[in-house]
């Protein structure tokens, strides 16, 4: 008999701040421990369940909400579940996690500046010009997590190391087992 629970570990935070990176680090690792496993994607998301929804705050709050709504149904039948999706309103959030049992709020923290610099995809360049309207960070809210389960920074940490402080985290409340009791 499996004795995995359910859980959503929240992602939140900027877009480039390390959600999808850090998500997609953590499950191999999660895996390793037994468990079942989906990520629910800000950009798969958009392309599938929420195709057509733009970014205004309904459109993004109906996302969100979407989002909420499968992990509660996914967590309940024992999957651990990781959201990436920006996320940016505190209300919704928390309505999300009122939806589930086991709830874990993962803030990605990174500086507007540090973002920029990076600029992945090209588009704070292209918010800042203006070309994109409502950009989250730039010329769109973004409530950040007042208090968070998790945080870490993809300013001041490697990937590795936030991915280290997640597990430890998630092992030492219970929400997965330690990967040498998974395995023994
Ligand atoms: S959310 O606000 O509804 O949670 P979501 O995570 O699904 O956002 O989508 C964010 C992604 O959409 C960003 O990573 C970026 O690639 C893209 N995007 C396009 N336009 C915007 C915008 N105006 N604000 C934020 N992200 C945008």
């Amino acid at each position: 008999m499996s004795n995995q629970k359910g859980a959503v570990l929240w992602f939140t935070g900027l877009s480039g701040s390390g959600k999808s990176t850090l998500s997609r680090m953590l499950e191999p690792e999660l895996r390793k421990r037994g468990c079942n496993v989906e990520i629910l994607d800000g950009d798969e998301v958009r392309e599938n369940l929420s195709k057509g929804l733009g970014f205004s705050k309904e459109d993004r709050d109906t996302n969100v909400r979407r989002i909420g709504y499968v992990a509660k149904l996914l967590s309940r039948n024992d999957v651990i579940v990781m959201t990436a999706a920006i996320s940016p309103y505190a209300e919704v959030r928390a309505q999300c996690r009122s939806m589930a049992r086991n709830f874990v709020e993962i803030y990605t923290e990174c500086s507007i500046d540090e973002l920029c610099k990076r600029d992945v995809k090209g588009l704070y360049a292209k918010a800042i010009s203006g070309e994109i309207k409502n950009f989250t960070g730039i010329s769109d809210p973004y409530e950040a997590p007042e208090n968070p389960e998790i945080q870490v920074s993809s300013e001041t940490q490697a990937p590795e190391d936030s991915l280290k402080e997640i597990l430890a985290y998630l092992e030492s409340n219970g929400v997965i087992p330690a990967a040498e009791i998974a395995n023994a």
